[in-house]
């Protein structure tokens, strides 16, 4: 089967320090993985590489088969891939349903045969609507979206790669500075409206990670050093020495 999202021998080098030393990663189509790590592993360098934000020294990344390493964000968004940043892209004066109506109007504006299967023959507004209540803000739809309270602005960041149509998405750290009941609402809310999807989450929040993930890969000083399922992962001692705080007994 064709991965959805396939990284092969991926290098990256900001000055003289190698950030990532040769990743391989391939996520199938609807898989739900998870990237951990401890901090400055490089989860973000890899995230902003295969969102063509920067380009790697060295390696390939495909996107469905076809080759995505040097193109421009926006022309990888318009293969249908979204990402969202630590902090939220919303346009703080419109009102929530307007902005998802712009997103929609973006992607409906990009359409090309290609991506018309992913997105469907809705129209504008009833993509918008789909999204407004799938995400959970139907009753804040005239709030300007500036005001949302912090969940709430990230439920409408999601919602604006839903409503762009994207079909595979890169979440990092979707719940960070959320508290134990906002994340987990968060969660929630990723899992029912990635179905059928294909997600890449970076994640330091383990209950959430082994709540949400289908595999997790570990990346350490910019290696993977196991991928498998939370399960194996849990119980990988090198995972454990590296990541998970345990000492490795002999
Ligand atoms: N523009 C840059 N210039 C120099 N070093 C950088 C730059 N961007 C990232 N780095 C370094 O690259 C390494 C990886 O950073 P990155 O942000 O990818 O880590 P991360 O795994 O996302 O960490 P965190 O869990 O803290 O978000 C870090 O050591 C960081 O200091
Ligand atoms: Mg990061």
């Amino acid at each position: 089967m064709i991965p959805a999202l396939a990284v092969y021998g991926v290098e990256k080098r900001i000055g003289a320090t190698r950030i990532l030393r040769g990743v391989d990663l391939a996520i199938e189509p609807g898989e739900r993985h998870a990237l951990i790590g401890p901090n400055g592993a490089g989860k973000s360098t890899l995230f902003n590489l295969i969102a063509g934000g920067a380009r790697p020294n060295a390696g390939r990344i495909d996107l469905f088969g076809a080759e995505i390493t040097r193109l421009a964000p926006a022309a990888i968004t318009r293969r249908g891939l979204a990402r969202s940043f630590q902090t939220t892209s919303v346009f703080a004066r419109l009102s929530v349903f307007d902005n998802l109506r712009c997103a929609a109007m973006l992607a409906e504006r990009d359409r090309t045969r290609w991506w018309q299967r992913f997105s469907g023959s809705n129209t504008v507004d009833e993509r918008a609507e789909q999204v407004l209540a799938a995400v959970g803000l139907d009753a804040r739809r005239h709030i300007q979206a500036g005001t949302l309270s912090y969940a709430e602005q990230r439920a409408l960041d999601l919602g604006l790669a839903l409503a762009g149509g994207a079909h595979t998405l890169l979440l990092d750290e979707p719940t960070a500075g959320m508290n134990r009941a906002e994340a987990a609402r968060a969660i929630e809310l990723i899992r029912a409206t990635t179905a059928g999807r294909t997600l890449l989450m970076v994640e330091h929040d383990m209950d959430a990670v082994f709540a949400l993930a289908d595999r997790v890969s570990v990346l350490v000083q910019g290696r993977i050093i196991a991928t498998g399922t939370p399960a194996a992962i849990r119980a990988d001692a090198a995972v454990r020495a590296a990541y998970l705080g345990d000492s490795v007994r002999a």
